[in-house]
């Protein structure tokens, strides 16, 4: 059993959970993730860890309501565990000094940035994040994000909160401003490709970390495959990062929406059945 320690809601969906995992957090390393389920009859979710503390026996992840699991594990409250928290799983991000880098982070996709930043800030790496969400409410992280780079730069698409526009315009204009030799892109499918589309046109290496289905995590299933430079690789073991111009976002795009009618049925199930008790979650009395 593994007790959320601490939590705490970052806006509009989004929540930030402290877990604690002792033998996770003493392995944990800059862009690996979990795999966790909240009780006996849940499904195996894929989340990143957005941050540890080896001291401590934590592990931080940040998670966004989008289905049924994140919506039941939104209910949990502080000092109610989670049936299985499996990881660290995937290969750590490749961690060097390469002068100055864009660490771009899209909506949740800030936190799987925050540790990869910190760890290429730490490496003597000039590290100039940009972080972007739809509007105000969904910017988070601010204040760890400004500590974990050298530079911090904020933009949302309607213009809510800093300036108004997305992170690739503040991305193209970094780049034509100063130059940057490397480009790390976390967030939302279209994101990515976006961000790939630009930095290809200036030949700038770019790395993505990839959110695709999983179901085990342990390259066995096959679920989370993907085709990058003509090749299948699995997220799961192979990744999640992968050189960005060699990912076929399009192929990914529609893996991606492989099960959304069950996705949709078994949310209107959860929220026609309501939740479970929360000590039974917990494993203790009903
Ligand atoms: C390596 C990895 C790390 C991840 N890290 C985080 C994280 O730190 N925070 C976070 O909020 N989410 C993260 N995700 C995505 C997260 O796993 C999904 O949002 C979650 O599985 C959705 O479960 P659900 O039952 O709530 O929704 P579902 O009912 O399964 O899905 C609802 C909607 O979300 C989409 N979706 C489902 N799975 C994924 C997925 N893996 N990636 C993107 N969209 C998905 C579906 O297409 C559907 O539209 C990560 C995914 C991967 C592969
Ligand atoms: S999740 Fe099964 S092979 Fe990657």
């Amino acid at each position: 059993m593994y007790e959320i320690v601490k939590k705490q809601e970052l806006g509009d969906s989004i929540n930030q959970i402290e877990i604690y995992a002792p033998l996770v957090a003493r392995k944990a390393l800059a862009g690996q993730f979990v795999i966790l389920r909240i009780h006996e009859e849940g499904e195996r979710i894929p989340v990143t860890i957005a941050d540890f503390d080896r001291a401590e026996g934590t592990i931080t992840c940040v998670f966004q309501v989008v289905g049924r699991t994140t919506k039941e594990l939104a209910t949990f409250k502080e000092g109610e565990c989670l049936k299985d928290f499996v990881g660290p799983l995937g290969v750590p991000s490749h961690i060097e000094k390469y002068g100055r880098v864009a660490c771009v982070g899209g909506g949740v996709g800030v936190a799987p940035v925050h540790p990869i930043a910190r760890a290429l800030k730490e490496a003597g790496n000039e590290v100039i994040s940009i972080i972007g969400a739809r509007n105000k409410d969904l910017i988070f992280w601010e204040d760890r994000m400004r500590a974990a780079s050298s530079e911090l730069r904020v933009t949302t698409d309607d213009g809510s909160y800093v300036r108004k526009g997305f992170v690739t315009d503040l991305l193209k204009e970094l780049i034509e401003e100063k130059g940057i030799d490397l480009c790390l892109a976390i967030g939302p499918l279209p994101m990515m490709r976006a961000v790939c589309d630009l930095t290809k046109k200036y030949g700038i290496k770019t790395i993505v970390s990839i959110n695709t289905l999983m179901v085990d995590g342990t390259g066995m299933c096959g679920c989370c495959r993907v085709t990058v430079g003509g090749e299948t690789k699995f997220a799961c073991v192979d990744g999640p990062e992968f050189d960005g111009h060699q990912v076929d976002f399009a192929e990914m795009a529609r893996r991606s929406v492989i099960y959304k009618k069950q996705e949709k049925i078994s949310l209107d199930m959860y929220e026609e059945k309501g939740p479970k008790s929360h000590q039974c979650r917990c494993g203790g009395a009903e």
